[in-house]
């Protein structure tokens, strides 16, 4: 296969978006629409992928500081023709290159494969029959049905404007025919650009055959222009990355109520119910059940665990047939050994939970390692701030925390201690016996009346 360098087009200012974020740092599943086409493009092998910047290009170029690409800048966008020109000095002679456009993010890698294919000898370029073409480079054939060019919307007669066949702006050429062309653009035209598309008649005029390659997948060459179209876009993926993650096997309740801002894998009989949101790097194990409404963001949870309505999980990881949930919060640093047990309104964070442990109501634990078979009962709180800095807790195997119980750290609960309800602990409590520390009597006055309500 000969050498391959991609030019990504990314110098459109994005107006329409109003907002002071680039259009191609706005994300579609949860990564930029840029980094999509930089995704698709790797895919592909090329030795360079060349990105043509302008508007917030500072921000654009950090976005992607650990992918090797070559930044060229286009200060002024004078069209998708001079925008190519200002990448020229990187193209390799004996090479392809295969443009795309940053704002396309559902761009097909099987369809810039077909134009590479085709782009040896060729201008390969990918089309698409719009019912409405208003606006796009219309596909002009000649008797035989042969391209012979492109001609935009506000360059074309009334009966090009007939045309439904329209120009992508993905295509595919030599370089050694591309670096002509471009030398040879002018801006006489109803816009005043720089058209690339104005290769089309060039290469016609030059002997070298055009293809079109059509395409019936009108999403995977829809650009972003505003809002509306990332919304729109955010629906096809989401309902895309639904139906492969329904392929395999998992059950989703309502497909078209779930999100996924990154990657989720699964294993087999994985069950999901409405209203989930995945995020980052998410994995579920065989028969892991996710209830309704869970938030779940970075985090591998092992084979048969169940997580129940209104679960949130960030950056956690959770053994086998484990019982989640409802209302659980599991914050960064945490770890959940297999068979334990995190009930409603408890709050786990940087903290690691051993085999068999249970937390099941209204707790905080933070910062503290809990040994095996451990039950920590309702309202517990491990108080690991002193204002100034975090302490740790050590709770260590078959321990028994009664309800409503402060640890303050530093503190350790030592093998099989029970901790009487109420207690306020500062001290290390020994292992197997009963410790607890709370008021020293219980009274009761008789005489005692509740306050009444004063009359004005
Ligand atoms: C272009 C094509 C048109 C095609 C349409 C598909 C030309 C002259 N026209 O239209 O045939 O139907 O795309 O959407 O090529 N860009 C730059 N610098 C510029 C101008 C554009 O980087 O100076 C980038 C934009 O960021 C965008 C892409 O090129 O990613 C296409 O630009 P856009 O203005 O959307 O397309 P048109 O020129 O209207
Ligand atoms: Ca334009």
């Amino acid at each position: 296969m000969s050498k391959l360098n991609i030019v990504i087009l990314a110098a459109g200012k994005g107006t329409r978006m109003h907002s002071d974020t680039p259009k191609v740092l706005h994300e579609i599943g949860g990564m930029s629409i840029l980094g999509h086409v930089i995704a698709c493009a790797k895919t592909l092998k090329p030795n360079k992928i060349i990105v043509v910047y302008g508007f917030g290009g500072e921000t654009v170029k950090q976005t992607f500081s650990a992918e090797n690409i070559i930044w060229v800048k286009q200060a002024n966008q004078l069209g998708t023709g001079h925008a190519v020109q200002q990448a020229v000095a990187h193209l390799d002679d004996d090479a392809n290159t295969l443009i795309l456009l940053g704002d396309v993010p559902l761009v097909d890698a099987s369809d810039c494969q077909k134009l590479l294919t085709l782009a040896n000898a060729k201008l390969a370029i990918l089309s698409f029959n719009k019912a409405d073409p208003t606006g796009y480079g219309r596909m002009v054939r000649d008797a035989q049905g042969q391209v012979s060019a492109i001609v935009e919307h506000k360059d074309a007669t009334e009966q090009q404007r007939e045309i439904t066949e329209v120009n992508t702006g993905i295509m595919a050429m030599p370089n050694k025919h591309l670096v002509k062309w471009l030398a040879q653009l002018t801006n006489d035209n109803a816009q005043g650009e720089y058209y690339l598309t104005d290769i089309v008649a060039f290469a016609v005029q030059q002997s070298v055959s055009v293809v079109a390659e059509l395409t019936d997948d009108e999403w995977s060459v829809t650009g972003i222009n505003a809002k509306t179209d990332l919304a729109s876009i955010e629906r096809v993926y989401q309902t895309r990355y639904a139906q492969q993650l329904l392929l395999q096997g998992v059950t989703l309740k309502d497909p078209a109520r779930l999100d996924i801002r990154g990657t989720l894998s699964c294993g087999r009989d994985v069950e999901i119910d409405v209203n989930c949101l995945f995020e980052g790097h998410v994995s579920l194990g065989d028969g892991v059940k996710v209830a309704a409404n869970c938030v779940i963001k970075n985090a591998a949870i092992e084979a048969g665990t169940h997580i129940a309505p209104f679960t949130h999980i960030d950056d956690t990881q959770i053994g086998e047939n484990a019982r989640i949930g409802p209302f659980a919060r599991l914050r960064p640093g945490t770890t959940l050994a297999a068979n334990t047990h995190v009930g409603n309104f408890v709050e786990l964070k940087n903290s690691q939970v051993d085999v068999g442990s249970k937390i099941n109501h209204l707790s905080y634990v933070g910062d503290a390692t809990v040994g095996k078979n451990v039950n920590i009962g309702a309202g517990t709180i491990t108080c690991n701030y002193d204002g100034a800095n975090k302490f740790r807790t050590v709770i260590e195997d078959d321990v028994f925390i009664g309800s409503d119980s402060q640890l303050v750290a530093p503190v350790t609960i030592a093998k099989g201690a029970t901790i009487g309800a109420g207690s306020t602990i500062t001290k290390d409590a020994p292992a197997g016996q009963l410790t607890f520390c709370r008021a020293k009597e219980q009274k009761s006055i008789a005489s005692w009346k509740r306050p009444v309500k004063i009359k004005k």
